[in-house]
C-alpha cells in the first residue's frame, strides 16, 4: 500500500511536462492523454518488477482514478469492485491534492478540503472511507 502510494503517478513520466503544467484546463484530446497515466502506470511497474507483491501495486495504480459512483476510469469499476487500497488512497490523494497548491489551482484550506470530502461520500468516494477518514481527521484536531 506504501509503495503504490508513493507511484500511483509513476505513468505521467510519460506525459509531455507542458500538459502536466497546463494552467488552464485540458481540451478532450490532451485528457485522454492524461487518462493514459493509470494504463501506462501498470505497464512500468510490471515490466519493471517481477515480484508477486508488485502485482497488486500495479492494480493499485491502475485503478486509482475509479469511482465510488462508477464514473471513474480507466474501467467504470463501482463500490466494491474497486480494491480497498484503492477505495483509501482516492480518499488519501484527494485531500492531498486540495490543499496544496497545483499548476490549476489554489490550495484549499484544510476544512474546505475536508467539506469537499464529505460532499463527494459515496459519489466519489467510498462512504465507509469518508467516515473513517473524518473520524481520524477529527482525532487530530483534538491532539
Ligand atoms: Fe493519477
Amino acid at each position: 500500500m506504501g509503495y503504490a502510494s508513493f507511484l500511483h503517478d509513476i505513468g505521467k513520466a510519460k506525459i509531455p511536462a507542458s500538459l502536466l503544467q497546463k494552467p488552464s484546463k485540458l481540451n478532450e484530446k490532451e485528457w485522454e492523454t492524461m487518462k493514459k497515466h493509470t494504463l501506462w502506470g501498470k505497464q512500468i511497474i510490471s515490466k519493471q518488477f517481477s515480484l508477486k507483491q508488485f502485482d497488486k501495486i500495479a492494480k493499485i495504480i491502475y485503478q486509482h482514478h475509479e469511482r465510488w459512483d462508477g464514473n471513474g476510469y480507466p474501467q467504470g469499476l463501482k463500490c466494491d469492485e474497486i480494491l480497498i487500497e484503492v477505495q483509501i488512497l482516492s480518499v488519501a490523494d484527494a485531500y492531498d491534492a486540495m490543499i496544496y497548491k497545483r499548476p490549476y489551482q489554489k490550495a484549499l484550506s484544510k476544512e474546505e478540503a475536508i467539506e469537499e470530502i464529505k460532499s463527494e461520500k459515496g459519489k466519489q468516494f467510498s462512504p465507509k472511507v469518508v467516515d473513517t477518514f473524518l473520524k481520524i481527521e477529527d482525532k487530530f484536531k483534538k491532539d
